[in-house]
Formats: structure tokens, sequence, C-alpha cells
């Protein structure tokens, strides 16, 4: 029973910035499960397509690469354009891409909120709008859909980072999660965010950059480390997968206990 609950046999995901960070690791959990298709998407052609080729030769299922930028809500519909004439439905929507902007108070410019606005929260909506047919066709109580929204901590808890329009971003996707996941219930589509802390990635870089308040961080988290991109994959399966068939609308901290002290 355990392994048949947490299965991704058969199915077809879709995982938007899945090229490298905690999106590609997301990916291979969903094809080491079972999956038989998971789309990637990134802007740069040669990177989505270099790691589409590593990880497909690593899983039985198929690892698909598709360029695009969806920090426009164009984007987003050439996507869930260009998914749907390639199949009659989708199991799993992962809204993953996503970006900051660091800037002090006083200096944040409109156009740095707009740009982290427009790739946090506008284009997972009207893509996960777009993508209802398909999440919806052949949804059922035994097998449900699944959208997962990558949130943050930095939605939960204020923080003193200079990322003003990314903490709101954050907020707004885990509401967005919770209103989907109640529209969506009764048509067996499940809505859920993953809010993660600190993860090495390439967009945390920077954060390492002064060593002193790096380890000053770590002494802040009850785990005292970051997360590897791995240690997203088993919450991002469940949440895929029948062994969350009666969970919607949660948003759920992978943080190394970060939220429990802030
Ligand atoms: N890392 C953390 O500590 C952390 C913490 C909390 C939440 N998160 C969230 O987790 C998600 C993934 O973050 P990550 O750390 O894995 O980031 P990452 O390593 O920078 O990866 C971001 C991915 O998104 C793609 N992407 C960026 N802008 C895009 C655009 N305009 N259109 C399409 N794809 C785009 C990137 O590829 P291209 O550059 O080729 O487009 C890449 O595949 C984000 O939503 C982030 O806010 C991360």
């Amino acid at each position: 029973m355990i392994p048949e609950l947490f299965s991704m046999n058969d199915r077809i995901c879709l995982v938007t910035g899945g090229s490298r960070g905690l999106g590609r690791a997301m990916a291979e959990a969903f094809l080491d499960a079972g999956a038989a298709r998971v789309y990637i998407t990134a802007r740069h052609v040669d990177a989505v397509e270099r790691a589409a080729a590593e990880i497909d030769g690593a899983f039985a299922g198929d690892c698909v690469p598709i360029a695009g930028d969806l920090s426009t809500v164009e984007g987003a519909h050439t996507l869930a354009a260009d998914i749907a004439e390639r199949e009659a439905h989708l199991d799993v929507l992962v809204n993953n891409a996503g970006r900051g902007w660091l800037a002090p108070l006083g200096d944040v410019p409109e156009h740095g909120w707009d740009k982290v606005m427009d790739l946090n929260v506008k284009s997972p909506f009207f893509l996960t709008q777009d993508l209802v047919p398909l999440l919806t066709s052949r949804a059922t109580q035994q097998r449900t859909s699944s959208v997962i929204n990558i949130g943050s901590i930095a939605g939960i808890t204020a923080n003193p980072s200079d990322t003003y329009s990314y903490n709101a971003s954050k907020s707004a996707i885990h509401q967005m999660t919770r209103n989907l996941a109640f529209t969506l219930a009764e048509r067996h589509v499940r809505v859920n965010a993953i809010a993660p802390g600190r993860f090495h990635t390439e967009m945390t870089e920077f954060a390492k950059a002064d060593p002193a308040s790096y380890e000053a961080e770590l002494r802040m988290i009850p785990q005292h480390r970051w997360g590897d991109p791995a240690d997203i994959a088993g919450v991002a399966l469940m949440l895929a997968s029948q062994a969350a068939a009666f969970i919607t609308g949660q948003i759920i901290p992978v943080d190394g206990g970060t939220t429990l002290v802030a």
C-alpha cells in the first residue's frame, strides 16, 4: 500500500524553473517515483536542454525541456498552449520559477517590484487557470491532480532582508493557494504550497558572500544548516502523489525549524 501511495506511475507533470535548484530536484523526484513524463521549463535554452538530457538519462520516464520566459502573462499562455498541444491531461503542475529583488526601503524601483510580482504571482495564477481543463480532465477522487506552488517562509514571517516585493509575493501565493484549493477541491484538484527556508541554490549564493553573516544565520536556524535541493524532494513527492489525497490548501514550511523561532 505505501509504495502505491507515493507512486507517480503513469503521471504527467510540469515543473516551471526545472533546469536547476529546487525545480530540478522535484522533477527528478517525480521521475524516480515512476512518472511517465516530466516537462521542465526555463528561459535559457542550453541550460534547460542540458538538464533535461541529464535527468532523462537517469530514469525510465521522459524529461522534456521547454524553453520560455514566464515573466509575462503571454509567456504563461504560450506554455499552457504548448502543453495542451502535447498532452490530453496533466496530473501535476509545480509553479516553481521565481525571483527576488534586493533594494533598501527608499530605493525600490517600480519595475523591480513588478518583475517579482509578475513572475512569482501573476504568471502562476494565469498558468494554473489555463491548465485547469487539463488538470481536471482525468482527475478523480482515486487519482487526484495536484498543483504545488513554491512559496517561501519569507511569506510567513518577517525577515530583516530588503526583499519587500519578494516577501509580499510569497504571502500572495500562499493565499492564492488556499483560494484555488477551495475552488478546485470538488473537481479533484488539490492545491498546496511548499514554503522553503534557506536552500543552497543559485538564488541564494549572494547570501553566502559574507561568511560572518552566513554563520550567524546558521546559528539562528534550529537545525543549523541550509537545505540542500534534495531536501524538498520528499515533501514534493508526497503532495504530488495520492499520499496527500486528503490534503489541500496547506502551506508546508520546509525550513529546518526556522519558523519556530522567527
Ligand atoms: N533557494 C531558496 O533558499 C528558496 C527559499 C524560499 C523559496 N524559494 C523559491 O523556490 C523557487 C525556486 O528557487 P531556486 O532557489 O531553485 O532558484 P534558482 O536556482 O535560481 O532556479 C530558478 C529556476 O527558475 C528559472 N527561471 C527564472 N526566471 C524565470 C523566468 N522569467 N521564466 C521562466 N523560468 C525562470 C531558472 O532558469 P532560467 O534562469 O534559465 O530562466 C531556474 O530554472 C523560487 O520560487 C524561489 O522563490 C527558494
